[in-house]
């Protein structure tokens, strides 16, 4: 199965809209114009959106990402942001189920499942993030943790919604850590994480779904890791926030 790999930069809480516009113009003149043999993703802070959106809004071979969205419409939320008002800016993606925001702010299961469907209800594309910690590794728990992520984080999901998916196997322990999961280890999951999609939709949805890797994803580490048969490109954090690094990862993983 032919897929198209997808490299999507986190940029997690940094880049105000005077940095993403610093970013821009260092990244600008290397995308426009072009055409690549994979999906490029910008992912800012909610507040940098109006400006990424300004800046990248032509730029076809660049989309944008929300890094969360609320599970609800509108209303008496502090703090939220609802997928209907990311539609207002050039965002096609958005980020659901990172371990920071199970970890830090205790986003489980069953409310990452209803922020999935509420995307979806706005027809943005959800990059679903899984994986497990080094403590459930360790425990052999490995495989139980992804098929509970994969099973609950989908549930309601039609083959439609599955095929504007995209899934990012992050283990914890080698998120913003520099320990990257071996080549092998990273295919050995990405291969059960297809196997669990399988299961529940069948062998051509998830022949076609990609499964990104991400975890202290780097220039050097790119190539190796994007060899693996089942791994669809990378969820890049640390290395996505300068333009520079963010380009040579691309060019070295595909
Ligand atoms: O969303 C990105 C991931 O959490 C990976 O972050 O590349 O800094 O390890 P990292």
């Amino acid at each position: 199965m032919n897929r198209k790999p997808i490299f999507a930069a986190n940029w997690k809480m940094n880049k105000g809209p005077s940095e993403t516009e610093d970013f821009a113009r260092a990244l600008l003149p290397h995308v426009q114009h072009q055409t690549f043999p994979c999906d490029l993703v910008i992912a800012p802070p909610f507040v940098s959106l109006a400006k990424a959106s300004e800046l990248f809004g032509n730029v076809t071979a660049v989309a944008l990402a929300a890094q969360n969205c609320s599970e609800y419409d509108s209303g008496a939320y502090t703090g939220e942001v609802s997928a209907v008002m990311l539609k207002e800016f050039y965002v096609h993606y958005v980020i659901l189920g990172h371990s920071e925001r199970r970890s830090i702010y205790g986003e489980t299961d069953d409310v990452i499942n209803a922020k999935m469907l509420k995307a979806r209800e706005f027809k943005l594309k959800p990059i679903f993030c899984i994986g497990e910690t080094l403590a459930e590794r360790e425990g052999g728990q490995l495989e139980e943790v992804l098929r509970r992520q994969v099973t609950k984080g989908l549930a309601g999901f039609t083959e439609k919604d599955l095929q504007e998916t995209v899934i990012a196997y992050e283990p914890v322990w080698a998120i913003g850590t520099g320990v990257t999961a071996s080549a092998e280890q990273a295919q050995e999951a990405h291969a059960f994480v297809r196997s669990l999609v399988a299961e529940a939709f069948g062998g051509e949805p998830a022949a076609k779904i990609r499964i990104q890797y991400g975890g202290s994803v780097k220039p050097a580490n790119a190539a190796e890791l994007m060899a693996c048969p089942d791994i669809d490109g990378a969820l890049i954090g640390g290395a996505a926030l300068e333009a520079s690094s963010f380009l040579q990862i691309i060019e070295n993983g595909t």
